[in-house]
Order: structure tokens, then sequence, then C-alpha cells
């Protein structure tokens, strides 16, 4: 016996909402705004300078006085949050990434100039030390380990001098346990009670980061992988874990990086947590997009634009992407 569609699906037609544009706003469930958005970018030595990286078409790294620029760019799209990633010049890299302890150095030259330059934008600075040391690791390296507590006090030092800086917001995206609550401690004695902290909770050791390692100059320079500390891809009941810590540590929001690969884990954490969660489209996936645009295999505008509402759907509630200025002009202009 045939039966109509109307008998098999009780009446209910899916489609009817989906027929026009106006029907599909109404309905919409998540929507992208620049108050979404996170920029991450890099910084390097010099004057005037701005280094177009290779495998992040659209990326540069830039010099102090050339981020200024890009702050104020930043704040007149109304992007919210800048993040700061640095390449030191290799002869300030050492075995313990002792730089990250001056207080001059190049990311709190940056936070004083982007402060300087666009006071209403959040600087959210980062305490891993692989920028800084000889071999590219993101903790003090000994006898081929990489050492907890130690790195946990380095960086706790270096947290209390980026806020010192002027950072609204540190990040810890190296790994180590219990740093969350080492950084709280710190920033706490120091009269830091107001300072943020953002934490890489679900890290994972991820192929992604290629093209990051390339722009802080550290794809040379490290022996080995970082899985005695990242997260293994294959685990999720372990991200419970790490948030558990983090948030009872003093974290003030969460983040899951990578971003796309791992919209599971971010799903999973704001349902499990209801805290904060931000998710990081790291530079791999950025470069993905925009080879697939370049060789004409996708239209990057659009494949940009549904990674972003991913996110949204997954539930994060900001996004750090290398896309940023060019979604808020999207958005903007729309
Ligand atoms: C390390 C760090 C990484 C990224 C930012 N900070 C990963 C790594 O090099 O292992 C990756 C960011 C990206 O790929 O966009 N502290």
């Amino acid at each position: 016996m045939k039966r109509s569609v109307d008998e098999i699906t009780g009446n209910r037609r899916m489609r009817r909402n989906r027929r026009f544009e106006w029907t599909r706003r109404l309905v919409r469930e998540n929507r992208l705004s620049t108050d979404d958005l996170i920029w991450p970018v890099f910084l390097c030595e010099g004057k005037g300078v701005s280094e177009p990286l290779a495998a992040m078409p659209g990326v540069s790294r830039h010099s102090v006085d050339r981020i200024a620029g890009e702050a104020k760019r930043v704040a007149a799209l109304g992007i919210p949050a800048i993040a700061t990633f640095t390449n030191v010049d290799l002869g300030k890299r050492d075995m313990e990434g002792s730089e990250i302890l001056n207080p001059d150095n190049l990311v709190n030259e940056a936070t004083k100039a982007i402060k300087d330059a666009a006071p209403d934008v959040g600087v959210i600075t980062d305490v891993a030390l692989d920028p800084f040391t000889s071999h590219g690791h993101d903790g003090i390296l000994r006898d081929g380990i990489i050492v907890n507590d130690e790195t946990v006090e380095q960086i706790s030092k270096a947290a209390v001098l980026q806020a010192q800086a002027g950072a609204d917001i540190v990040s810890a995206s190296e790994m180590m346990d219990g740093r969350i609550g080492a950084i709280r401690d710190a920033l706490n004695d120091a009269g830091f009670q107001d300072t943020g902290i953002l934490a890489y909770t679900a890290k994972y050791a991820s192929v992604f980061y290629g093209p990051y390692r390339e722009a802080v100059g550290t794809d040379q320079m490290l022996k080995g992988d970082k899985r005695t500390y990242f997260m293994d891809p294959a685990n999720t009941d372990e991200a419970i874990h790490e948030a558990e810590l983090d948030i009872a540590e003093g974290a003030d929001m969460i983040m899951v990086k990578p971003g796309m690969p791992y919209l599971d884990i971010i799903r999973r954490l704001k349902d499990e947590f209801g805290v904060p969660t931000f998710a990081y489209q790291v530079s791999g996936e950025y470069a993905m997009i925009m080879a697939g645009g370049k060789m004409g295999f996708l239209d990057e505008e659009r494949a940009i634009l549904e990674s972003m509402t991913a996110f949204k759907r997954a539930g994060a509630d900001a996004i750090l992407t290398y896309f940023a200025p060019r979604v808020a002009e999207i958005l903007n202009d729309a």
C-alpha cells in the first residue's frame, strides 16, 4: 500500500521553513557577530616591518610600531580583542626561554603599544615558552624531559610581567599541570586580581599547528613532538578532567584547540560546564581554507563563514581566528 508523503510525515514538512530567505532568517538558530571574534597576531622585532607568511596567505608578522596600526584597524572593525604571539630573534632563545622574563620583551612592548593605540581593544598574551626556547618546546627542557613544576614557576612570573605591561587576560597554552592555579596565585600576590586567565584547556598534539611554527620561528628547531604535554587527539573524557581542574584553579574562560576537527569537544565542555568556552581555529585550518580557495576547489569566503557558524553551533562563545578582520569586514558590509 503506497502512502502519501503527508501520511508518512504526519503532515510535517521540514522544507516549508526553508522556502524563502525570510523564513530561513526567522528560524536561524545561531548567529555570528563581530562580538565573537578574537584576532591572533604575530609579532617580530625591528621597526616598520611587516613580513608576509608563506603558508598563511594574507597573514604577516608585524613589528611593534606596525601592530599599533593593526590594533586601530581592528578597533574600528569592532573586534573585541587581540591575542599576541611572538617571533623573537634566535639569539634571544635559550634552553629555559628566559627572554620571557624580560619585562621589556617583544610581547610586553607590543601590549603597551596596542593599549596606547587602542585602549578599548582587549589584549590577550600567552605564557608558553615555545617562542623563547632554543628547542621550540613550551616548557623548560632538562635531560630530554619538559619539567613541569619549574616551568609553572617561570610562566607564573611571566604572567605577572605581562599583566604589568597591561595585558587584560593572560592565556596559558603550554598544558603544564597546575599552571592555572599557580598563575592565579602569582597575579593575586602582585595585585592583579582583575587580570583574567584564558586556559587552553583541551589543547591537542596536532599537526594543524604547522604554519604557526613557521610564523614564530620554531619549525626548524623543534626536536621531537609535544605529546608528553599536549592531549592525544583520540581522547575526549580527558578534556573533561582538564576542564574540571582549570575551572577549579580559577580559569575565567576555557578553550579548545584546534577548532574544526574538535567541535565535539567544544560541545561536550559547553554542555558539561556552561562556562565561557572559546575555540581556536588554528594556522593549519586557516591554511587549508586558503589553499582550497586559491586552487579554485571551494569558495573561500563562504568556507570561512561556514566554519565560523560551525563554531557557534558547537557552542563556542568566541573564536580565535586569523580570519577575524576579514570576517568583521564581511559582517559589517552585510
Ligand atoms: C604553543 C602554541 C601553539 C600554537 C599557539 N601557541 C602550538 C604549537 O606550536 O605547538 C598554535 C597556533 C596555531 O597553529 O594557529 N604554545
